[in-house]
Parts: C-alpha cells; sequence; structure tokens
C-alpha cells in the first residue's frame, strides 16, 4: 500500500518502479537518458525561496484569508513564447486579480498556468486518419502536432526546448512584475488594445479610478508612497511528464527536503490519479505545494488515501483540491466530497475548475464550453462550500488575453456560429479576454453580495 511506503524509500525516480499512465514511449533510451541528465545539470526555472513563500500564501488562503487566481491556457505552445502573447496573458490576469482584490477585499494570489504547461493527457495513445496510424499528439514537451510520422515521434530533446522556453518566459514575466509592469499606480501598462470596445470597460475603469483614489486618499494622509511596485506571480502546469519533473528535481541540503523546480506549483491532472501509480509515487515525495484533480470518478476511500499519501503531516498550505465536476454534477459530488476531506481531518485549499467538466462538441465539431455552465458551476461551488461551512478559496480557468472564440455565451453574446472567426487553442477551449473579465466580475459581486 502507498500508505506504509516510507519516505526514505523515495527518490526522484522511484515513480519508474509503477504503471506510469499517459507517458510517450521513446524509442531511443540513451537520447532519453542524456536529456534528463542534460536537464539534471542546469540551473533550477524556480527557488526553494519562491516556493516555500507560495506556500505560504496558500496555507493563508486554507484559512479563508487569501483567494487564489490560477489561469492560463489549456497547452502553451513552443511558438506562442512571444512577448505579445506573454503579456496579454499577464495583463489579464493582473486585471482580473484587481477586480477580485476589490471585490473579495482579500489578497490574491495569482498562479499563471504558464512557463511549462507543455504535456497534455489524452484519451487515446494513437489517432488514426484516412487509415494512417500515428502517436496522438501530447503537447509540445513530447512530440509535434503535424499528423506526419516524423512529427508524432516523442523527441526527448523537447524536454530541453520546454525548459528553455519556460525559462524564456519566467525571466521576462519576472522582469515584468519585478520592475514596475504590476504597480498598482499605474493599472493602464495593463490595458489592452480592445478593452475599450468590452462590455465590461466601464465597470473596470471605474475600480481602477477607486484604487487611484484610494492609493492618493492614503498617501495623502500617511505622507508615505504605498510600496505598490511589484506583484508576487507565480507558475504552475500539470506535473504529468514524470521525466522531466525528475531531472529538475533536487534535495536541497539547507531544507532538509526535496523539490520540484520546474514551477512552483505543479498539479496532477485527473487522469493521473492512481494511488499505486508512477504520479502519485513522485509527488508524494516533493515538498512544493501541489494540486490534485478532482472528478465524479473519484470514490470517498480513494480520496481519503490519497490525502493520507500526499500530506501526511497534514503540512499548512501543501495540498489543493481542484474540484472540476461539471455544472450538472457538481450538487451530487461537492458535498459528499467535503464531508469526506473533512472526516481525515485534513486541511486543504479548495478550488473550482469551472472547464474541464463543462466541455462539450458542436455539432461542426468544435470543442466548445457555455458560458452559463461555467458560471453555473462557479455560483453551486461558492453556495455548498457556503451551506457546508467551508471556504471555496479560489478559482482554476483556461484563459487568454485575446480575443479568439472559443467558449461560447457571454456579455459579447458569442455564438456556435461565431467560433470559426478566431478558433486557436491547441487543446481545449479558452475563455477570452472580455469572457474572463466577466468571470472575475460576477464572481467578485456573487461573493460581495453573498458573503
Ligand atoms: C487540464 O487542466 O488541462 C486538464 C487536462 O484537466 P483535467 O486533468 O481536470 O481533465
Ligand atoms: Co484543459
Amino acid at each position: 500500500m502507498t500508505q506504509s511506503i516510507k519516505q526514505g524509500d523515495w527518490h526522484p525516480a522511484s515513480w519508474q518502479t509503477r504503471q506510469a499512465s499517459q507517458q510517450p514511449i521513446y524509442r531511443d533510451q540513451a537520447r532519453l537518458e542524456d536529456a534528463i541528465a542534460q536537464l539534471s545539470r542546469l540551473p533550477p526555472l524556480v527557488t526553494s525561496w519562491e516556493i516555500e513563500a507560495l506556500k505560504e500564501h496558500l496555507a493563508a488562503a486554507q484559512r479563508g484569508e487569501a483567494f487564489l487566481l490560477q489561469g492560463g491556457d489549456c497547452a502553451e505552445s513552443f511558438a506562442d513564447c512571444s512577448s505579445d502573447v506573454i503579456v496579454q496573458k499577464l495583463k489579464i490576469l493582473l486585471q482580473m486579480s484587481l477586480v477580485l482584490v476589490m471585490g473579495l477585499r482579500k489578497p490574491v494570489i495569482r498562479v499563471g498556468r504558464m512557463a511549462g504547461q507543455y504535456a497534455k493527457p489524452r484519451s487515446a495513445d494513437m489517432e488514426t486518419k484516412d487509415g494512417v496510424t500515428l502517436p496522438s499528439y501530447r503537447g509540445d514537451l513530447v512530440n509535434r502536432m503535424p499528423f506526419t510520422t516524423e512529427d508524432r515521434e516523442p523527441d526527448p530533446a523537447l524536454m530541453l526546448r520546454g525548459y528553455e522556453r519556460a525559462s524564456l518566459t519566467l525571466n521576462f514575466v519576472r522582469s515584468l512584475v519585478d520592475g514596475g509592469f504590476a504597480d498598482l499606480h499605474h493599472p493602464e501598462n495593463w490595458d489592452l488594445k480592445f478593452v475599450g470596445d468590452s462590455p465590461m470597460a466601464e465597470e473596470y475603469h471605474r475600480m481602477v479610478q477607486s484604487v487611484s483614489d484610494s492609493l492618493e486618499f492614503f498617501e495623502s494622509v500617511t505622507g508615505d508612497a504605498m510600496h505598490t511596485h511589484r506583484v508576487d506571480f507565480y507558475s504552475s502546469h500539470e506535473g504529468l511528464h514524470l521525466p522531466y519533473e525528475q531531472a529538475q528535481t533536487r534535495f536541497l541540503p539547507h531544507r532538509k527536503r526535496w523539490y520540484d523546480l520546474t514551477t512552483h506549483y505543479p498539479w496532477i491532472g485527473m487522469r493521473t490519479i492512481e494511488l499505486e501509480g508512477a504520479h502519485i509515487e513522485f509527488f508524494r515525495g516533493i515538498s512544493n505545494p501541489i494540486g490534485v484533480k478532482i472528478g465524479t470518478g473519484v470514490g470517498d476511500e480513494q480520496l481519503q488515501a490519497l490525502i493520507h499519501a500526499l500530506n501526511p503531516q497534514n503540512e499548512p498550505g501543501r495540498l489543493t483540491l481542484i474540484t472540476r465536476f461539471g455544472a450538472k454534477h457538481i450538487d451530487e459530488h461537492l458535498p459528499r466530497v467535503i464531508r469526506t476531506v473533512r472526516a481525515t481531518g485534513s486541511r486543504v485549499l479548495w478550488i473550482c475548475d469551472p472547464m474541464h467538466g463543462n466541455t462539450e462538441s458542436t455539432a461542426e465539431g468544435y470543442k466548445t464550453r457555455r458560458f452559463d455552465n461555467i458560471l453555473t458551476e462557479l455560483k453551486s461551488a461558492f453556495r455548498i462550500h457556503k451551506e457546508a461551512g467551508s471556504y471555496l478559496g479560489g478559482v482554476h480557468l483556461e484563459l487568454t488575453g485575446d480575443n479568439v472564440t472559443e467558449c461560447v455565451g457571454g456579455a459579447m453574446g458569442l455564438t456556435e456560429a461565431d467560433l470559426a472567426s478566431a478558433y486557436k487553442t491547441q487543446v481545449d477551449p479558452r475563455l477570452n479576454y472580455d469572457q474572463a473579465m466577466e468571470i472575475a466580475m460576477l464572481i467578485a459581486g456573487h461573493v460581495r453580495a453573498n458573503g
């Protein structure tokens, strides 16, 4: 049993003794070993100081004192590692966090699905088109999207390219947030070209004005400048591709603990939560705060065993449960799951992913999500936690700062017929700029009205 394994038996490659789902088959083991060896020598992407600071913020969110905003692409692509795309994503997350801070009157922890969200779980290992069968595309970290034998062959060198892209992304984001881009004194930095046309623009600018007025008032009364120059911004991705995570996992003697240094806050996807599986084995040994996706298929005993395996010391900030049941199923499952976790006596941070239980296909074959279902699941999550005396401490969203047409509905009234005009996602449909801002405003309004 997982529970009986002592921490002492763990090492970054001990997952290899377990059944590892959702992993590609590399033909050339020597090239794979070489890529892992190179990655293990390269400097880490994040540090344990940042990771521990985030864990403290998440512990505050567990106590109801903060709120987590986690968002970004379903799958990042190497081609999108460009200044525009990164800045747009940062801008929308900063704007949303300002709206949430105003509405919730609590600190907001900002986490991007960024700088490493390059590996995707797939429902089938192989894909067949016109009689040709090739390995499924598993994300840019593993193989390439075009349907050719060469592109679909898993290539270990792509892990190095992914590490480099993640590092370029983090470097740029850090420079921006440390350098003053995120300064509350200058929210005009985060304006996007098309904000003026948005139905949200007026309310957003009213909020910005109110922040500016408050800052000005405080500064004139106290005679001190408010230090709003920099903000914290953290990275996260699904810790799916275990060779990549393993290679950047280090024992830090000053902390006497292991850390996965590819990202601050990795999560375990819904398809890889088997108790005896490789992912649980890997995650139990690292000291990062971690998320676990919880869908309708997770039973009570499995959930309790997962919590025991992943957070045996009940460490504050360590464990986040990301529920993703779908608008139709949340009422049936969330109350049960809250009771089950409460019975363990463990602290967790509850957050709601209203995206992944609400995916559907249109008659034309577009994968989409309805804004109404996303909002319904979110509102239900707030209500059910409140009724249970629990706290919904955050949201996990797939979104972009871009003007895409991937999810239907929202104030702009996007219809199925509009999807073709700017459908760009590599995998799942994302909220566009307007829809993401609208969700932030609706959350803020909902919490203000319902407490
Ligand atoms: C995802 O977050 O992109 C994802 C695949 O989610 P889940 O594991 O919840 O299906
Ligand atoms: Co997704």
